[in-house]
């Protein structure tokens, strides 16, 4: 096994938002990092020089999570290049908002298949590299809306449940094999996601600051470590405690 140094990742969703961050935090430590992007060239291409210009390597790859076949010639270069992959963070996620009365079935399916097939397909296409090495770091990127939806997240919520799951079905069955999976689920992170939601919430004090992408890239790269091997199927979550706090409220007596 190569020193942590030499290892490739794959991460998805790298070119906007918590990905540059968990990209640049796995170059910072010495890790190969290959970025996938679905539109955003420009900025995914920004990541890379950052990486580059930080004494890493990176690259950038124009890959749609949710096409079976991109996937697969997304992981075949990158193994072509590198002759293995052992970080694959699945992070490329959309968000598409609608009362469960007025989601559309194109809608439901989009948000299903880039957040949750996206991560099958990628998860998939790695596993027989990771197999080569007999070590591997699968992570996930839930969210804390499985556990506190709001109202009109269901594809969204429900997307990110299936993926808590799939993270608990590979870990069990992948577990053996020196692979471990793992998710991690932010609360709410300021990034272009959330926009609309930061711009106007107006909280920005201590306790109730919006989390940023680097407070999700560090849960990540050690997840992503060695020293992350007896942690297998679990979702971490880090959402400045908001998730405590909302359970703390439903108990306080009335
Ligand atoms: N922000 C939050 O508050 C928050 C909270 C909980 C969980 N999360 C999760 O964290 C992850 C990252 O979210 P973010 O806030 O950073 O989102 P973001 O700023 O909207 O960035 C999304 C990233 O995903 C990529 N992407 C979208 N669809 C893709 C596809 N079909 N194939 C490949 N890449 C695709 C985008 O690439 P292009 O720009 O190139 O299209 C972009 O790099 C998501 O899984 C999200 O659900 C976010």
């Amino acid at each position: 096994m190569e020193a942590a140094a030499d290892r490739v990742a794959i991460v998805t969703g790298g070119s906007r938002g918590i990905g540059p961050a968990i990209c640049r935090r796995l170059g910072k430590n010495g890790t190969i990092v290959h970025l996938a992007y679905a539109n955003a060239q420009d900025a995914a291409a920004s990541v890379v020089a950052e990486i580059e210009a930080a004494g890493g390597r990176a690259f950038a790859h124009r890959a749609d999570v949710s096409v079976e076949a991109e996937v697969e010639a997304l992981v075949d270069d990158v193994v072509d290049k590198e002759g293995a992959v052992h970080i694959l963070v699945n992070n490329a996620g959309i968000i598409e908002d609608a009362l469960v009365a007025l989601t559309r079935l194109a809608q439901w399916d989009r948000v299903l298949r880039v957040n949750l097939t996206g991560a099958f397909l990628m998860s998939r296409a790695v596993i027989p590299a990771m197999l080569d090495e007999r070590w591997g770091r699968i992570i996930n990127i839930s969210s804390n809306s499985v556990r506190m939806p709001a109202a009109g997240q269901c594809a969204y919520a429900a997307s990110k449940g299936g993926l808590e799951a799939l993270t608990r079905v590979l870990a069990a069955e992948v577990g053996r094999k020196g692979i471990r999976v793992n998710a991690v689920a932010p609360g709410r992170i300021k990034t272009d996601m959330t926009a609309a939601l930061w711009a106007a919430s107006g909280v920005e004090d201590g306790e109730n600051r919006w989390g940023l992408p680097e407070d999700i890239s560090g849960i990540v790269a050690f997840l992503a470590s060695d020293e992350a091997d007896y942690i297998q199927g679990q979702t971490i979550t880090v959402d400045g405690g908001r998730l405590v706090g909302r359970q703390r409220a439903a108990r306080r007596p009335s």
